[in-house]
């Protein structure tokens, strides 16, 4: 499997280290704007390699040129939030960088299958959708998702393995806890929450990132472990349950949200249709606020641009 990795900064490192490792990748190309950083980033791989005696064959490069044949393709390319920033105060300044990936890496690339990692990251998959016309999917809420589970298996200090359930709708601000999803040791949440509230998990899976951007400069080594996840989900057809966010078409325009879904070589079927009422009905007012927000900037966008 052909895996390239489009910005090589920290969190691009960092999923391309855990996929070379996770030997989920026969070939890697990885690929900056930044002169000489793929090129030194590769040498740094092949040093670590060595200690497992890894042959994936990895080139680093400045050209989209190189970027040929892959079968997966991340986009890590965009600028990161500072402290006290949004996700989506990046949109227009990401977006344009997606449009001009879009119209070069699929002549290249046939077939291959695109997953987003730039921010914010849904509306980015669905930027890079619509002018790339190439299935792309977004890491989504997978990320919150584990989250969740860490937060709950430490506060309720029970090994993260008996806590299950996922976060759904958009990868920031307007992220869902599904809660009838949540089970600990196979109860429902509410039966042994001990005194931790909802309104507690939920205000930590919100905040915890930009806690981390703040003192680190950075979220990497979580979302790049979950993220090498997914690829290794697509790459092994592990048919796993993840909540990424795929394409679908709401109103006029395609948009990207979050919902349990089946992830192996082929995406689906979702398991939006057997969540209960309660849940449905935030996920959907979701669906809603995400596509208001979508369609304003992506309006202002195509007058920008
Ligand atoms: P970073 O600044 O360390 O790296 C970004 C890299 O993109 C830089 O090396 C830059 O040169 C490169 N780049 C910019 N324009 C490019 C282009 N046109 N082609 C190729 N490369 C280009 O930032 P980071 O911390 O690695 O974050 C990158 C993006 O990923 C941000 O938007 C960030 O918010 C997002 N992110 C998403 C998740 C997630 O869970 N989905 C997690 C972490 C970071
Ligand atoms: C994350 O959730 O770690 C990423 O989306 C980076 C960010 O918070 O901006």
């Amino acid at each position: 499997v052909k895996i390239a990795f489009i910005g090589v900064g920290k969190i691009g490192q960092t999923i391309a280290y855990s996929v070379i490792f996770d030997g989920l990748a026969s070939e890697v190309i990885l690929y900056d704007i930044i002169p000489e950083l793929p090129e030194k980033f590769e040498h740094e791989l092949r040093h670590a390699m060595a200690t497992r005696g890894l042959s994936t064959e990895v080139i680093g490069t400045n050209s989209l040129d190189d970027v040929a044949n892959a079968d997966i393709i991340l986009i890590m390319a965009g600028k990161p939030r500072k402290p006290g920033m949004s996700r989506r105060d990046l949109f227009v300044d990401n977006a344009k960088i997606q449009i001009d990936l879009a119209k070069q890496l699929p002549p290249r690339n046939p077939g291959a299958l695109y997953i987003m990692v730039a921010n914010p990251v849904d509306m980015m998959a669905s930027v890079f959708m619509r002018f790339s016309k190439q299935l792309t999917i977004s890491t989504g809420d997978t990320v919150e998702t584990m989250r969740m589970r860490s937060y709950i298996s430490k506060k309720l200090k029970v090994p993260v393995t008996k806590v299950t359930g996922y976060v759904a709708g958009e990868h920031g601000e307007d992220a869902v806890v599904l809660w009838s999803t949540v089970k600990v040791n196979g109860k429902p949440f509410e039966e042994v929450a001990k005194g931790v509230t909802k309104e507690e998990v939920e205000n930590y899976v919100k905040s915890i990132p930009g806690e981390i951007i703040r003192v680190m400069g950075g979220t990497t080594w979580g979302p790049a472990t979950i993220i090498k996840d997914i690829v290794r989900a697509i790459v092994l057809n592990e048919g796993r349950v993840m909540s990424i966010a795929t394409p679908r078409t709401y109103k006029d325009e395609i948009i990207h949200i979050s919902v349990p879904i089946v992830v192996g070589a082929e995406i689906g079927p979702s398991l939006e249709g057997v969540l209960p009422e309660s849940d449905k009905e935030r996920l959907n007012k979701s669906v809603e606020d995400f596509y208001k927000v979508y369609k304003e900037n992506l309006d202002h966008l195509l007058q920008v641009i």
